[in-house]
């Protein structure tokens, strides 16, 4: 191991220095050579969901920047065309089409990928990075836990409807965007709803964002035959305005840490553009992959794996 690569591994275990503003700052140093091409994404279309605010609006500013048409997927069509003016502001030529779709939704999900199949015969790129920090229990429509379905039924579902589009792209890619929460939940084998136990938030967050990890590889394994490949990813912690609303006092705490929104996104713009295509099934942070565990209680077998990806499957209506 370099000392680079050594003083790196020290940032991803001690989490607060290297989810912060100054792990980024550290880390960007070791990659001075590894930046996309300019233009890396002419000809590209990427679709960005969350993409009005936060880490998604960065994430599509980064994505135009470097060529690509960036459909701006939000669910409030006036927050959606408010950013893109946002992102025009500061990139005059940006190429972004603002489209509606709330991934918690799965009817909503069904009929938005079918317009896009008729709108798009070629699809390049999907980072889902639309996210939600449930104060209590809630369901989305189709009675599934609310932080289940934003990060991983709807994002599954919408990427397997998109799959003859992305089918179509010389090198389709799909990012999931987690959390490094998720290193702090086991997968939740047997209870993928939280019915069961007080229900907090932050934990049923993390136990989503443990499950999309998780079931990456699996998903790697299925899109393959489409040329897909997949990454999750977590961005650090940035101050963006969900964590203001999720996480007050955490923010306060720690506001003069935080990343910003761009810096946030960098992993999710890299992993769109990098050549070569990075290998696909694995969890990134700050351009490299990373472990999917630090404690020995997280750990799981695979049969629990499969019991979490089928509980899934029949939820998004992929399986019976
Ligand atoms: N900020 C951090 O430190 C941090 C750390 C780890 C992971 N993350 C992850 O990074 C991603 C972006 O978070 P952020 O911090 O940028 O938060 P944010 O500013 O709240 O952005 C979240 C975006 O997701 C959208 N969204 C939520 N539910 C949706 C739905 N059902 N359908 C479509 N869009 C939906 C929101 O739309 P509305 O504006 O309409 O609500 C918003 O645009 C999330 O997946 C989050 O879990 C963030």
């Amino acid at each position: 191991m370099t000392a680079a690569a050594a003083f790196d591994a020290v940032l991803d275990r001690t989490v607060a220095p290297g989810y912060s503003r100054f792990g980024f700052a550290a880390r960007r140093r070791c990659w001075p050579d590894d930046d996309p091409a300019p233009g890396a994404l002419l000809g590209r279309t990427a679709l960005v969901t969350g993409a009005n605010s936060g880490i998604g609006k960065a994430i599509a500013a980064g994505l135009a920047e470097l060529g690509a048409t960036v459909l701006m997927t939000v669910r409030d069509h006036e927050r959606g065309e408010a950013a893109r003016r946002d992102v025009l502001a500061q990139l005059p030529d940006a190429d972004l089409v603002v489209e509606q779709c709330d991934v918690a939704d799965l009817a909503a999900v069904r009929r938005f990928a079918d317009s896009l199949i008729d709108r798009h015969v070629r699809l390049d790129l999907v980072i889902h990075n639309a996210g939600v920090l449930p104060a209590e229990r809630t369901e989305g429509p189709d009675g599934h836990e609310l932080s289940l379905t934003t990060h991983v039924l709807g994002p599954i579902l919408l990427t397997e409807l998109l799959l003859p589009a992305l089918a179509a792209s010389p090198d389709p890619r799909v990012v999931l965007m987690s959390s490094g929460g998720m290193y702090a939940q086991p997968l939740p084998d047997g209870d993928v709803e939280y019915r069961s136990g007080e229900y907090r938030g932050a934990a049923a967050y993390a136990r989503s964002k443990r499950i999309q990890v998780a079931l990456t590889p699996l998903l790697a394994q299925r899109w393959a035959s489409s040329g897909v490949t997949v990454a999750a990813m977590h961005p650090g912690w940035a101050d963006t305005p969900g964590l203001a609303d999720a996480l007050p006092g955490f923010r306060r705490l720690t506001r003069p840490l935080l990343r910003t929104a761009e810096q946030a996104a960098d992993t999710a713009v890299w992993l769109s553009a990098t050549e070569p295509t990075p290998p696909s099934g694995l969890f990134w942070h700050d351009r490299r992959p990373r472990p999917s565990h630090y404690r020995r209680g997280t750990r799981y077998d695979d049969a629990a794996l499969h019991r979490v990806w089928r509980h899934c499957a029949v939820a998004a209506g992929l399986a019976r």
